[in-house]
């Protein structure tokens, strides 16, 4: 009897080891503990057994009997936990979890901050809130020039406004800082203007400064240059026309061929087949002297690269509304 019992016991744990449903539990658990079961039935045999032996036997059969009642109980917690689907199985190869992934512009941020790492500039953030001194005045644009009127502002009450580029941080840095300096600075800046394809109120930028002692537009050729070939992993074609911005002299603009429409003109572009990306220049000596430097002694560079365009180009995206839209459907595409 006792090897009986031994040999049911290693069936039932077979049997158990298949079981996927609550369902299948009870049938089992039916078939060899309930009242006609099979070890119920074996227990019942234990008063015939003789003398000498039922207190044995009796004792190992209640022992199995309790263990597979533990067994099942176990069990059928497991099924319950993992919601009916099949045990948890340690050797089955790990699932990946759904993450959600980095918006395209942080992603063409993080690429670009990578490729201005590797040429000695660090990385800075600012006030998105700033004053009418650190976004116009000390970049020479006074109070009542015209060069305002370009920047459609968000403005607010005692002289502080949404900051409307982040060359707001030029001045604040060379103030912090000092020279030598080499930074640049990715961030979220507004506009007060109808929205369109190619306008939201709401962009980014990303401002590059570098000043030092015999700083000339070489360098700055360079190293705009540098940042365009690790950004679009090709060559691109660039043009550089002459611009004004009364923060640096001489200013110009940088374009490159839309990749959009490849030149052959779009929304994007315009129509022209050609999109402004890079407006840059020469520091002008006011900006320095505001910043506390002798401009005698000291030049720079900067730029103003538009982060959210960089971003439509490298991505033929045709309509700016799309990255601050917080629509999955085109999340999910990065
Ligand atoms: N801050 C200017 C804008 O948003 C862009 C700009 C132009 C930045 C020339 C620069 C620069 O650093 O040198 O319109």
């Amino acid at each position: 009897m006792e090897k009986k019992l031994e040999e049911l016991k290693k069936q039932i744990l077979k049997e158990l080891e298949t079981a996927k449903d609550s369902q299948f539990l009870a049938d089992l658990k039916v078939k060899y503990l309930g009242r006609k079961g099979e070890l119920t039935n074996i227990l019942k045999e234990v008063k015939n057994l003789a003398k000498e032996e039922k207190p044995k036997v009796g004792k190992l059969a209640n022992e199995v009997k309790q263990e597979l009642t533990d067994i099942f109980t176990k069990t059928e917690r497991i099924i319950k936990q993992t919601k009916g689907t099949k045990a948890f199985d340690a050797t089955m190869p790990g699932t990946k979890k759904k993450q959600g992934s980095l918006h395209p512009l942080t992603q063409v941020q993080y690429e670009v901050e990578e490729a201005f790492t590797k040429l000695g500039f660090s990385v800075y953030d600012g006030p998105q809130l700033e004053s009418d001194f650190y976004n116009f005045t000390s970049l020479n644009i006074p109070e009542d020039h015209p060069a305002r009127d370009t920047q459609d502002t968000f403005w607010l009450e005692n002289n502080h406004l949404l900051r409307t580029h982040t060359s707001n941080l030029q001045v604040r840095m060379l103030e912090k800082h000092g020279v030598p300096f080499r930074g640049i600075f990715p961030g979220r800046v507004f506009r007060y203007e109808a929205t369109d394809a190619s306008h939201d109120h709401t962009f980014h930028q990303l401002e590059g400064l570098m000043v030092d002692k015999d700083i000339n537009i070489g360098n700055l050729i360079a190293v705009m240059k540098a940042l365009l070939s690790a950004v679009f992993q090709t060559d691109v074609d660039v043009r550089l026309r002459p611009g004004f911005f009364p923060f640096v002299e001489p200013g110009f603009e940088l374009d490159i061929k839309c990749l959009v429409c490849e030149g052959k003109g779009c929304s994007v572009c315009k129509q022209s087949g050609w999109v402004e990306l890079m407006p840059c220049g020469m520091v002008h000596p006011e900006v320095l002297k505001f910043g506390g430097i002798d401009p005698n002694e000291y030049s720079g560079f900067a730029f103003g690269l538009g982060l959210t365009r960089l971003v439509m180009m490298k991505y033929r995206i045709d309509d700016i509304r799309l990255l601050q839209s917080g629509d999955l459907r085109f999340l999910k595409q990065f």
